[in-house]
């Protein structure tokens, strides 16, 4: 990482560590990032998830691509540049959510695997999980919940991913979920699953290596 701009800075180490945390939540502190192309189910499964955890008593909250462009990121658009800068920082908060010991749950195209190779080099090992929503472009065009496919084929919208740029699929994500051939509930069923049987639910350290 490049060093930061500001000079005479040092890091405080609190006074709580990750074992208090993560027995004060009742599960340990974690990432789950999901990327996929825009309509793909991304925001919806990350929501039912949210829901689901949030039932069990979690700490969790979602990270949504559209939500955080209104905010914090409303100064980025959709160049390859402001894509990378978008993905950093939301890779930073998400991080911020995971010491805190949140379950965060991120929601954003991330089309470029080097930008979330990049997010993931600043955790440590297990605590990011990435999730890919693996919807066929023609299924997400044929739903266009937003009507933006339809506009972007019309050539109303430049750099619109998976028509006129680019969406690198994960080569090895923790998890692969297909919309297409399950529903909502299935697909959240199938990431809750996947965090129990490695203990992250529990609020003792156990193995949370893949
Ligand atoms: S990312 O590529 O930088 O990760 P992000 O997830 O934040 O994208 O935002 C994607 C959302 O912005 C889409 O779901 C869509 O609603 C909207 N959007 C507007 N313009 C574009 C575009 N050119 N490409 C992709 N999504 C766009």
């Amino acid at each position: 990482m490049k060093d930061p701009k500001g000079t005479n800075l040092t890091w405080h180490t609190g006074e709580v560590d990750l074992v208090a945390r993560r027995r004060a939540h009742g599960h340990r502190g974690a990432t789950l990032w999901f990327t996929g192309l825009s309509g793909s189910g991304k925001s919806t499964i990350a929501h039912r998830v949210e829901r689901r955890l949030i039932e069990r008593g979690a700490f969790a909250y979602v990270l949504d691509g559209d939500n955080v462009r209104h905010g914090l990121n409303r100064d980025l658009g959709f160049s390859p540049a402001d894509r990378v800068e978008n993905i950093r920082r939301v890779g930073e908060v998400a991080k911020l959510f995971t010491d805190a010991g949140a379950l965060a749950l991120t929601a954003f195209i991330s089309p470029y695997r080097a930008d979330r190779a990049a997010v993931r080099e600043r955790f440590d090992a297990g605590a990011f999980v990435e999730v890919y929503i693996d919807t066929p472009l023609e299924v997400c065009e044929s739903r266009d919940p937003k009507g933006l496919y339809r506009k972007a084929r019309a050539g109303e919208i430049a750099d619109f991913t998976g028509v006129s740029a680019p969406y690198e699929p994960p080569e090895a994500p923790e998890i692969r979920v297909r919309t297409a051939e399950h529903d909502v509930d299935a697909c959240a069923a199938q990431i809750l699953g996947w965090l129990d049987a490695r203990g992250y639910l529990d609020g003792d350290e156990g193995e949370t290596e893949r």
